[in-house]
Formats: structure tokens, sequence, C-alpha cells
């Protein structure tokens, strides 16, 4: 298994573009199986995560054609199976955003049970409930969600109880191809969710509402081809500048988008950061100081993202002063925690929240990274350690961040991958 290698202490200086975003690509991927027209898809960043996508749509009979510069054109006319096999699933819970396309435009999906995982629960009952709303049957069993619909789905009133992301994603997704209309009340309001609706109706759905807690959906007949480039990532672009705040640097990302950021620019700015902005850029200036802590509480866009909790628990670990994360959408998000107080961390939890007093620097140490975001927020103590640390288990870091250690390098970090 890799290991990523860090020699901290360095402020991080200089430039970087920023990747597409993860959560879009996947769910508008998965969207390329609601038409037998070519969907070509664009601006999709280098991740395992897609890797596994493009082998889901495989396993399903699809043969995506993929360019040099990672562009995928996807016809999804030659596919031959409905079932998104455990092998795949389990490496990532998003291929349970296939369900809804594919039951919505053949009748029948058999996508395995996602387990549990490292941040909690996670079930996909709400997924479950809303498709069985629009008359699916489906049971469970086996450890499969066996999903079919005699005819076509029916619009129907779904009510989330819980603000869901993929949930959302699945429900419009299927609602496009369904009889009649479709209001999802209490729908996700995340950026990614407004990407997919926009590449949805750029494939002839009727949607509207995106981006709002309302979504109305009125079912068409069928959905066509289209050229659609995947939006920025808002999570690495969070990343990278909680990593330059906390180590005192001064950056600029680019190929980014400053609009949807603005919980986590705000918290920055307290943390003692100078920011610009531009339409496609960010710059963040800490004039060598060192930052001060924050404290903020994670809930579903526009509030603070969770994705970028474990971040700024890093950045809390060598500020002036206690701050105070509190997270309120997974029920265990937390595993970086014991990571860092190895390296001289001062952090304690509290039920669902943790309080961490500052200190002037971290001491390096080997670390294993436990999930995607945590293994970030542990590359950034990394980087704000005195010595050397080595990350392990970094093939959750491949998941969603593209060549992570390149990007660092070109910032000035001394940081190398030594493969197993
Ligand atoms: C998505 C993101 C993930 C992000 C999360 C929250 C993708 C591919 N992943 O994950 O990076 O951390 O949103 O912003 O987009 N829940 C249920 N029943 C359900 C569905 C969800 O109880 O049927 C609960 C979950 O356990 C969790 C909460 O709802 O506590 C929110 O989860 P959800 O928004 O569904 O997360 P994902 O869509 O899996």
């Amino acid at each position: 298994m890799d290991k990523l290698l860090i020699q901290g202490g360095v402020s991080l200086k200089g430039e970087i573009r920023i990747a597409g975003a993860k959560n879009s690509a996947l769910p508008i991927l998965a969207a390329t199986l609601l038409t037998h027209d070519t969907v070509k898809v664009c601006n999709l960043p280098h991740l395992y995560d897609i890797t596994t996508m493009i082998e889901l749509m495989g396993c399903l009979g699809v043969e995506p054609i993929i360019d040099e510069k990672l562009n995928v054109e996807i016809n999804s006319s030659s596919i031959k199976h409905f079932n998104a096999p455990y092998e795949l699933v389990k490496t990532m819970r998003a291929s349970i955003l296939v369900l809804g396309p594919l039951l919505t435009r053949y009748g029948q999906a058999e996508v395995a049970l996602p387990g549990g995982c490292a941040i909690g629960s996670r079930p996909v009952n709400l997924h479950i409930s809303a498709l069985q709303a629009m008359g699916a049957d489906i049971t469970v069993e086996n450890g499969y969600i066996k999903a079919s619909v005699k005819g076509k789905l029916k619009g129907a009133h779904i009510f989330m109880d819980l603000v869901t992301v993929t949930g959302t994603e699945n429900v419009m997704m299927a609602a496009t191809l369904a009889e009649g209309q479709t209001i999802i009340e209490n729908a996700a309001r995340e950026p990614e969710v407004v990407d997919l609706a926009n590449c949805l109706v750029a494939m002839g759905a009727d949607i509207s509402g995106q981006g709002g807690d309302t979504i109305v959906i009125n079912g068409v007949d069928e959905l066509h081809g289209c050229t659609y480039a995947v939006m920025p990532d808002r999570i690495e672009t969070g990343t990278y500048l909680i990593a330059a705040a906390a180590t005192r640097g001064r950056i600029k990302v680019k190929d980014t988008r400053p609009d949807i950021l603005e919980s986590v620019l705000s918290k920055l700015e307290q943390a003692g950061a100078e920011i610009k902005i531009g339409e496609n850029w960010i710059e963040l200036d800490m004039h060598g100081q060192r930052p001060r802590a924050v404290s903020l509480r994670t809930a579903p866009y526009p509030a603070f993202p969770t994705d970028m909790q474990a971040q700024f628990t890093a950045l809390n670990c060598v500020a002036k002063g206690s701050g105070s994360i509190t997270e309120t959408v997974f029920e265990n998000r937390f595993m970086h925690v014991h990571e860092m107080n190895r390296m001289g961390a001062s952090i304690r939890v509290e039920g669902n929240t943790v309080i961490v007093d500052g200190v002037e620097a971290l001491k390096g140490a080997p670390v294993m990274a436990t999930d995607l975001r945590a293994s970030a927020s542990l590359i950034i103590a990394g980087l704000v350690s005195e010595n050397e640390t080595t990350v392990d288990r970094i093939y959750h870091i491949d998941r969603g961040y593209e060549c992570i250690e390149e990007k660092l390098q070109l910032l000035g970090a001394k940081i190398r991958r030594i493969p197993s």
C-alpha cells in the first residue's frame, strides 16, 4: 500500500488549478444511463472513484470512450445487465446512483446494498422509500436492493425526512422519465445537485427549483445526448485553502467557483486570512501569521460542509486559542482526532463536538488514514508538523483528490509518495 511522506514546516506558496467535482461527476456519469444517445462528459477529475464508476458502466455492458483529457463519451444503448455488484459498491457507496436511472429507463435494477463505512451507518432507506412512492416494487434480499416497475414510474409528492444529497439525486434522475410530476420537498440544495439538474436539463429534462429545497420535475418521454462540463470541486478548493492558512502561506487556486464556498471562505477570514476573489479564482494570504482558532457546526448546504470539518480541525490544532467543531450530518466523523492527538494536538471529543486547544506546532508521526476527508486532514497536520509524518492507507485520498502530492509540491510542500 502506498504511503505519503511529509516533511512539515513549509508555508504553502504558489498557484494550482482545481479539478472537476467528484460529487457532481459521479451522478452525471450515472445520468448517462437515462438516454440511448451519446453523452460527452468533460472536466472529469482523475480519481479512483471516477474509474470505479466507469468500471461499473462496463459491468452493465456500456463501453465508455475516454480521450487523453479524460473526457468520456458514453452511449448506453449497448446495456446488457442491470446489476451493480457488491465488489464495486463496497469500494464506492455512490454506486447507488445507478439505481434511479436504471429503474426509470429499463424498469429493473439490482444494486448491492452499501454497507456502513468509517463515518457512520449511512443507510439508503430514503432512496428506497421515495422510489417505492413512485410505484417501484423494491425488496432487499441477500444484500441486494432488487427494484422493478411495471410500465413507468409515476410522479409523486416526496418529502425527504432528512436532507440527503445522493437520495435527492437518485429521485431527481428517476423522475425525469416518470409519468407526470414529481415534487421533492426538503431536497438537498448542494451545488452538485444543481450541476446534475443542469446536465439533465441539457439532456431535455424538465426540472425547476434546483438549488432550493423544493425541486419540481415533470417527466418527459425521453432524454437526448449532450456535452456537459462538470463544475469545479469546492471541497478540493477548500482543502488547499485550509492547508495554506494552516501553514501561514499565500496561494491562488484557479478554475474554481468562489460563489459556492461562502461558508468556508468566511471561516478562513475569521481565522485571519486575507481573501481575494475573481470570477473563477480565489487568493488566500495569511501574511505569515499564525491562524486563529475557529468554531463551526456542519449542516447541509449552504451551511458549513461536513466534508471540510476534518481539515478545519487540523487548522485549529496549530491555531491561536480554542475552537469547537460540531458534526451534525454524520454520526462518527472524528476518526482523525485520535491520530492528531498522537501528533501532539490537544483535542477532546464531547459527543458530536470536538474542542481543540491550539498548540504552536505538531510533531510528525506515522498515522493512518481512515476515510477520504480524514486523510486530507492528516496531510494538513503533517504539513504543520515539526518533523516527518507518514500517512498510511492513502487509497482513501486517491478516491477524491487528484494528484494531491503533485499539487502540494507545486505549492512548495515537501511531500512524496512511497510506493509499496
Ligand atoms: C454525499 C456526498 C458526501 C457528503 C454527504 C453530505 C456524494 C457522492 N457524496 O453523500 O461527500 O459528505 O453527501 O454532504 O455526493 N441518510 C439516511 N437515509 C438515507 C440517506 C441518508 O439516514 O436514505 C443520512 C445519512 O446517514 C447521513 C445524512 O442522511 O447522516 C446525509 O447523508 P447524504 O446526504 O445522503 O450523504 P451521501 O449522499 O451519501
